[in-house]
């Protein structure tokens, strides 16, 4: 047991015991926040430094170190221990055996609580970035896909019955603008991360003459926390971060929901790319929509997640307690998760088939172009409520002889009303249902071109946000 490795033991007659020790150490998972301590760790010397706090020779010796670190970190090289806790703990260790006492100087003015809030600050900074760039991949292959098929035609749905024809691609870019929001609203995070939490100290600040500003400009911060209490105990931007990732994922579960039923032989709509599906052990006929299931079901545990930290931070007193080391394994995999998903999403639809005669055929083979009907009357100047009566009534008689609207003669409807004319054909025809809808926003040929030139720019727009920094 290397228990005399305790930075802390000054005031302890006994080790730690060792099921205490497995118990509390972080190591295992915060490790993967080496990079961030380590620059955060930088930042710090070098203020301490310009402030004359430590020599500059102890600075040089502490960058120095650290870079080395680093270095045996990304190499493989680096023994982590776990009696030593964490990250945070592991690292300096390392130092300090290495370079020696200017080693012990790295901590002055800091704690782990504010430290531990900086690497994580930082991380989900940078992790905010990451997903950006795969919803913006994603976000593509939607637009990609509307414009491969801008002209097929499918019912679209309310209470999973068919209500109105519309176009394909106007129901793939209703997940482009949930997408939209989401990436927006990872900005928001990315905005309440970007705001430097060292200096805080354990929590009342510190006795030295320490420059925040200094450390926020190195570590490009935008804002610096004004209360040292509310720096090392706010865990806010990872619950919005959670919290963000959640709405994702259950836009891309309302998505994988759809693809699920979609390429059932109920449906029928779509095939998805052999590649992205799996067999069955048993049945051979079996073409498995694996990926959205999973997708569906990795929902649940994000969040999960979510509800997980909320409870946690709920109730919880302020400064730092050692609860909040419960806030990075759950962030971690939300952000695996979240990553994961978004990339396989983005194969999926550019893998996606369409069956358009199949859609079709669910458009022609029912009623969802019984509002046209009563639209068509309507234009005729009949009020919409009777108009709407009489569209029933043929949709009713139409279901009773076993035919649909656009199987009736001219004669057939006149006995439902005179307005009706030889041009009542056209009306009804599922291309004339869908041009026709081209109010703003609407499923119209016109308004989807629209929708994709100004998903085109966004993206642009996107893509220059994520280029320049927030
Ligand atoms: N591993 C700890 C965490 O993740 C670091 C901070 C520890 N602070 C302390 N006072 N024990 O929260």
């Amino acid at each position: 047991m290397s228990e005399n490795k305790k930075l802390w033991s000054g005031r302890f007659e006994k080790t730690t015991d060792e099921m205490i020790n497995a118990f509390q150490a972080s190591i295992d998972f915060d490790k993967r926040m080496y990079h961030e301590d380590i620059e955060g760790s930088i930042a710090h010397a070098r203020m301490l430094a310009t402030q004359k706090i430590i020599s500059d020779d102890d600075c040089s010796k502490i960058v120095e170190g650290l870079k080395k670190i680093l270095a045996q970190i990304e190499n493989g090289e680096f023994n982590f221990d776990i009696a030593l806790e964490d990250i945070h703990m592991n690292i300096e260790k390392a130092l300090t055996d290495d370079i020696g006492e200017a080693g012990g100087r790295l901590h002055t003015a800091r704690s782990r609580n504010d430290q531990v809030a900086l690497d994580t600050h930082l991380y989900i900074r940078r992790q905010v970035v990451e997903v950006q760039k795969l919803i913006v991949a994603v976000e593509k292959t939607l637009v990609k896909a509307a414009e491969k098929y801008r002209s097929v035609i499918m019912p679209g749905y309310t209470h999973l019955q068919r209500a109105q024809p519309i176009l394909f691609a106007h129901h793939l870019l209703a997940y482009f603008s949930m997408l939209e929001r989401d990436f927006e609203r990872f900005s928001g995070v990315y905005q309440r991360a970007d705001i430097m939490p060292l200096g805080a100290g354990a929590l009342a600040g510190t006795t030295f003459p320490i420059d925040r500003q200094q450390v926020a400009k190195t570590l490009n911060f935008k804002k610096i926390y004004s209360n040292s209490l509310d720096a090392v105990s706010d865990r806010d931007y990872i619950l919005e971060f959670m919290s963000a990732a959640s709405i994702l994922m259950v836009h891309l579960s309302r998505f994988s929901e759809e693809l699920i039923f979609w390429c059932s032989r109920e449906f029928s709509f779509i095939e998805l790319d052999d590649a992205h599906c799996t067999g069955s052990s048993m049945m051979p006929q079996k073409k498995n929509p694996d990926v959205p299931e999973l997708v569906r079901g990795k929902t649940g545990r994000v969040i999960g997640h979510l509800m997980a930290l909320l409870t946690t931070v709920k109730a919880l007193p302020l400064a730092y307690n050692k609860d909040l080391q419960e806030d990075k394994e759950g962030v971690f995999d939300t952000i695996d998760t979240i990553k994961f998903s978004l990339a396989v999403y983005a194969q999926i639809i550019e893998g996606l088939k369409v069956k358009e005669d199949n859609m079709m055929k669910a458009v022609e083979e029912d009623f969802s172009n019984a509002t046209d009907l009563a639209d068509y009357l309507v234009k005729k100047n009949l009020p919409f409520r009777e108009a709407h009566a009489i569209s029933g009534k043929i949709v009713h008689d139409c279901i009773a002889r076993n035919i649909y609207i656009k199987d009736m003669k001219i004669d057939d409807f006149k006995k439902y009303s005179d307005l009706f004319d030889e041009d009542v054909k056209e009306a009804i025809k599922p291309e004339t249902c869908v041009a026709n809808r081209n109010s703003l926003g609407g499923t119209s040929y016109r308004q989807v071109e629209k929708q994709i030139v100004n998903a085109r720019e966004l993206i642009v727009k996107q893509e220059n946000l994520i280029k320049k920094g927030q």
